[in-house]
């Protein structure tokens, strides 16, 4: 397709600044031919996410925040602001993980609030849908999903299919070595895609990129990759290691 594939690695809470300077020194050169077809992005934690931008400044490596609020400042104790980010050199945010909806009260208003203030500031939101086990057994997949995807559209306007990045993410496949089939991601994926042509236009759908998450590794990465509609992956576990998320970028080439 035309789009250009992503290869995210999301830390989560994990590595210390001395960790993650550590990482991003053995991802830099293992990386930098793959960085023309495939978009590279490491998703650190704020006390690192000054370093990996400074490390990349240079690079074609894309250093990412897991979180931001949707003011710019203010008495929000705890948050971190777009142009905050943007001033350590960050060029993407995850907005909406499942650990951000199920573990810290996050709702498709705050997430669609938080896509429209990472977009408006410059920086690219990674989007992030998905279903429980319980929602899928019941049969209402689609429901909560296609819901997650209408609030945040509704909340952005018109945007352009090279500034958002979707990811689709079964709740029952991060974390839990339980990966969702290829065909299983390809079907959900496209599926969103065509909701995203209701919404946003074809031109929008067809440019939009789309990842898949959720248990990601090197050894069934190639597989889901090879999903027409999936264009890129975006990992927890697998990632921690720079040696195996330098698999995965090579699997999304
Ligand atoms: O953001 C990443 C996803 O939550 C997937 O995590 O690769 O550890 O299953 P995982």
């Amino acid at each position: 397709s035309e789009r250009k594939p992503m290869m995210a690695a999301n830390w989560k809470m994990n590595k210390t600044v001395r960790e993650a300077e550590d990482y991003v020194a053995k991802l830099l050169p293992r990386v930098s031919d793959a960085t023309d077809e495939v978009d590279v992005a490491v998703f650190a934690p704020f006390t690192s996410l000054p370093t990996v931008g400074r490390m990349t400044q240079d690079a074609a490596v894309i250093a990412g925040a897991q979180n931001l609020y949707f003011e710019d400042s203010g008495a929000y104790t705890g948050e971190v602001s777009a142009p905050m980010l943007k001033d350590v050199g960050t060029g993407a945010v995850i907005v909406g993980h499942s650990e951000r909806r199920e573990i810290f009260g996050e709702t498709d208003e705050t997430v669609a609030r938080k896509a429209a203030k990472a977009l408006e500031a410059g920086l690219v939101p990674i989007v992030c849908v998905g279903e429980t086990k319980e929602e899928r057994d019941a049969g209402g997949m689609w429901d909560k999903v296609s819901g997650q995807v209408r609030a945040v559209m509704e909340a952005l306007d018109g945007p352009s299919g090279d500034a958002v990045v979707f990811a689709y993410e079964p709740i029952w496949a991060i974390g839990t070595g339980e990966t969702a089939s290829p065909e299983d991601a390809q079907e959900a994926i496209g599926q969103i895609r065509g909701l995203l042509g209701e919404l946003g236009g074809e031109e929008f759908a067809g440019s939009v990129r789309i990842l898949y998450g959720g248990s990601i590794k090197p050894s069934n990465a190639a597989d889901i990759m090879a999903q027409d509609d999936v264009d890129g992956g975006l990992v927890g576990g697998a990632s921690l290691e720079a040696e195996s998320f330098v698999e995965l970028v090579e699997a999304a080439r």
